[in-house]
Order: C-alpha cells, then sequence, then structure tokens
C-alpha cells in the first residue's frame, strides 16, 4: 500500500468532474470552437475534431491524470519524480511556458467578455442590429485604453482567487454555475434554431465536404483539442494531483470530453444558424461570438436579461479556465522553488499584464500594434498558434512517448484500477494501444502534413 499522502484533494468525486469541467469549458467552447470551425468550413474541421478529442485527446488526458494523482505534485515535480534526473520534466517547463503564454491572449479575450458583461449591464445591446454589433465590437477591440483595463481586471480577478488557494474555491463556483450555463446556451440555440434560415447553419456546421480541409485545418483541429481538454502543458497533470484516491480516472475523463464537446456544439448550435440568419461570414474570426450572441437575444422577451446572464456565466468559465492555466506556473514556482503562493501568484498576473499588452494592441491589423507581424501573424495569433498548434501538442506526443515507453504497465493498471479496486484490464490494454502507437503516430503524421513533408 502506499502511504497516505498529505495533500489537499478535491472533497468529492463530483468535486473531481466540476472542477476538471471547470478547466475545460472556457473560451474555447463559446469563442474559439465556433470561429475555428467556421474559418475552417464547418462539418469536415467538426469531424476531424472528433476523431483527435478520442484518439488523442483522451488518451493523453488520462496519462496526465495519472501522472498527477500518482505523484501529487505540480507538472514539474511530478515528471522528477517518475523518472527522476531525466529530461521529462522538460515537458512540465515546457507546459510552464505554454500556460504563460496562452494567458497573454487569453486574457485579452477575458477581457472583452468582462467588458461585454459592462456594456450589456449598461444596455448598450438593447435592439442592437448587425451593423451596430459588428462596429460595437470593432470599438471594443480597438480601444486602445478599454480593453487593456478590462485585460487588469481579469487578472486581478484571477490572481487574487488563486493567491487564496483554489481548491474549495473551484469547486463551488463550477458546481453551481456550470449547469446553468448549460441552461442558458440552450436557451440561445431554441432562439437561433427558429431564425428564418437557420437550416443554412446547421448544414454549414454538421455537413462533411473534405474538399474544404487543408493541412493547416487539421492541425487547427488538432490544437483545439488540446487547448479544449487544457492538454499537453500540465493543468490536467496539477489537477489529477488534487484528485481524490478513490476516483475512477477513466470515467471522469470519458466524462469530461463528453460534456466539454457538448458545451462546444451547443454553442456552435447558438451561433451558425444566427451567421446565416443574418448573412454574416462565418470565417469572420474571434469577434464571431461578439458580434452574433447580441443578435441572438436582440429580438425576444428578457433578451437583454439573458444577455447579462449569458455574458455574466462566460465570464465564470473563462476565469475558472484561466485558474488551472495560472495554477501551474504558481504550483511550480511555489512548490519547486521556495517562492511564497502568493508572490508567485503575482509575479506571474504581472508578467501576464505586461506581455498580454502587446496581444491587446494587435488584434486587428489596423490595431495599435497591428503592423508588427512574425510569419505574418502579429502577437496575438502568434501566442496563440506557438502554444495551441506547437507546444501543446508537442508536450502531448512526448507524454504520450513516456508513458508508452518508459512508464512501467503494472503501475499504470495499479494507479488506473486504483489498486485493483476497479476491473480495468481491458480498458488499460486499450489506452496502452493507443499511447504506444495510434496518439504518437497521429500527432507525427499531422504536424509533417502541416509543414508540407507529407501529403494527403
Ligand atoms: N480549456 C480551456 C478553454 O477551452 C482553456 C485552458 C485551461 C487550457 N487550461 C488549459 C488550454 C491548459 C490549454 C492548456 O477555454
Amino acid at each position: 500500500m502506499e502511504k497516505i499522502k498529505n495533500r489537499e484533494t478535491f472533497s468529492s468525486g463530483l468535486a473531481v468532474f466540476f472542477a476538471t469541467l471547470g478547466s475545460a469549458v472556457g473560451l474555447g467552447n463559446i469563442w474559439k470552437f465556433p470561429y475555428l470551425t467556421g474559418q475552417n468550413g464547418g462539418g469536415a474541421f467538426l469531424l476531424v475534431y472528433f476523431l483527435c478529442i478520442l484518439f488523442v485527446g483522451l488518451p493523453i488526458m488520462l496519462s496526465e491524470f495519472y501522472i498527477g494523482r500518482k505523484t501529487r505534485k505540480n507538472a514539474v515535480g511530478a515528471l522528477e519524480q517518475l523518472k527522476p534526473k531525466t529530461a521529462w520534466k522538460s515537458i512540465g517547463i515546457m507546459g510552464v511556458a505554454a500556460a504563460y503564454i496562452i494567458m497573454f491572449f487569453y486574457s485579452c479575450v477575458a477581457g472583452w467578455v468582462y467588458y461585454y458583461l459592462f456594456k450589456a449591464v449598461k444596455g448598450d445591446f438593447v435592439g442592437v442590429t448587425m451593423e451596430a454589433a459588428k462596429a460595437q465590437f470593432g470599438a471594443v477591440i480597438m480601444g486602445p485604453v478599454s480593453p487593456i483595463i478590462w485585460q487588469v481586471v481579469v487578472l486581478v480577478v484571477v490572481s487574487t482567487i488563486l493567491a487564496m488557494g483554489v481548491k474549495q474555491g473551484i469547486e463551488k463556483i463550477t458546481k453551481t454555475l456550470m449547469p446553468l450555463l448549460f441552461v442558458l446556451i440552450i436557451i440561445c440555440d431554441i432562439r437561433a434554431l427558429t431564425l428564418p434560415g437557420a437550416a443554412e447553419g446547421m448544414n454549414f456546421l454538421f455537413h462533411v465536404d473534405f474538399g474544404q480541409l487543408s493541412a493547416t485545418a487539421v492541425l487547427a483541429a488538432l490544437g483545439l483539442a488540446f487547448f479544449k481538454l487544457s492538454l499537453g502543458m500540465g493543468t490536467m497533470m496539477t489537477y489529477g494531483s488534487y484528485f481524490t484516491e478513490d476516483n475512477n480516472m477513466f470515467s471522469t475523463a470519458v466524462k469530461v470530453a463528453l460534456s466539454d464537446t457538448l458545451v462546444s456544439m451547443l454553442a456552435g448550435i447558438a451561433i451558425f444558424p444566427t451567421v446565416f440568419s443574418f448573412g454574416m461570414e462565418p470565417g469572420a474570426g474571434p469577434g464571431l461570438l461578439f458580434m452574433t450572441i447580441p443578435l441572438v437575444f436582440s429580438q425576444i422577451p428578457f433578451g437583454s436579461v439573458l444577455l447579462v446572464a449569458f455574458f455574466f456565466l462566460t465570464a465564470i468559465a473563462a476565469t475558472t479556465a484561466m485558474l488551472s492555466l495560472v495554477e501551474v506556473p504558481v504550483a511550480y514556482l511555489s512548490e519547486e522553488r521556495g517562492i511564497s503562493r502568493k508572490n508567485a501568484t503575482v509575479l506571474s498576473a504581472v508578467l501576464i499584464a505586461i506581455v498580454g499588452v502587446l496581444a491587446t494592441l494587435s488584434v486587428d491589423k489596423a490595431s495599435l500594434l497591428g503592423h508588427i507581424t512574425f510569419f505574418g501573424m502579429g502577437f496575438f495569433d502568434l501566442f496563440d498558434y506557438i502554444s495551441s498548434n506547437i507546444l501543446l501538442p508537442i508536450g502531448g506526443l512526448l507524454i504520450a512517448l513516456m508513458m508508452g515507453y518508459s512508464i512501467k504497465h503494472e503501475e499504470v493498471v495499479a494507479e488506473l484500477s486504483n489498486h485493483g479496486k476497479l476491473k480495468m484490464a481491458k480498458l488499460v490494454n486499450v489506452y496502452f494501444i493507443l499511447i504506444r502507437y495510434v496518439t504518437p503516430l497521429l500527432l507525427i503524421v499531422v504536424f509533417l502534413n502541416s509543414i508540407g513533408i507529407l501529403k494527403f
């Protein structure tokens, strides 16, 4: 038997599920999923995304849970404990870097959400037309001062919660508010589906046309799968380290992936019918959510109250996701580097605010810093691309290789089956086939395809 480890854990199985879902569900579902699906042609992208979740996302999520719960440590410490004095811990170090890079642009978009909540409360969207919705989004991102202020507000909120310690807070918030978000998105769906021309939007989302699928789209779908499920950089390791000893991690992974995907689908069903009904461009990019949702609520009873509720719950979802991002460096700095939790949090927030401003000032070509580009991307797109499409999949590949080839099978069997309490033999075999062969191969093929070495 293992020694009892005196590290704080989530309070129950249900709390484990909701906290983990709180990390997964965020701007990825409501903002990124719809706009990437729109840019990459709809149904075929969606199908590839599902395959990525199943064959890459799930096995990696389970691996991260294993690493975290087995060691009960932060991402870097966990890998050091599993494979002492090896290079595997660079996965954790890369993860810390990825967490910051994601936060540089995530805090900017979260700032827009907070700002939209404020504007919705003020009544800025009452009876809004399509032109007005577009103009308002333009004004919000061009700022230049207000989006920076809201980004800073976001970071103050996130760091205050983090400095107080995450577990109880996250549990309570997600357990009550996540179901509400779910209900509200379903209300959006009903409204969107009853708009004239809704069918065209549904057709866009669900009609699979492989002619639309480019190599970059496949890489984007893969990157989205990582981003969505908070994988490839240690978030799920860190959360796994707070899991209860009797948690069935297999079922947690499946439930989280399914629920998360459901939320994304429901968001897509709210957005695309609206886009087509109003004759907007599905490939409009990062503004898609912000231009459509005010329209969804513009002409229905209690529309302005529902709009406030929508942005409030989206702000909460974005915030719990950010907590899980920043928790990775904070846990690392405080547990491995001897910096107090509070200082680690402040340090991280200041770094994110300083570099994050570059993202906020380069969202659009016409933005203040929009003219500075790297490989054709401004800071905002660059941070997103480097993290989602490069660092997370590479982190994932390394995790798969380590789990598949460098960890003893019996140890994994023991941990995943809670030391024999769960009957897992068959499932663990499937897991090993995936993590050794299927997941790494898919990752490598998508990479080679995207840089043009392999063509299919
Ligand atoms: N999954 C979250 C979302 O979709 C974002 C997120 C939280 C994340 N933690 C992460 C992404 C870790 C990558 C890695 O909004």
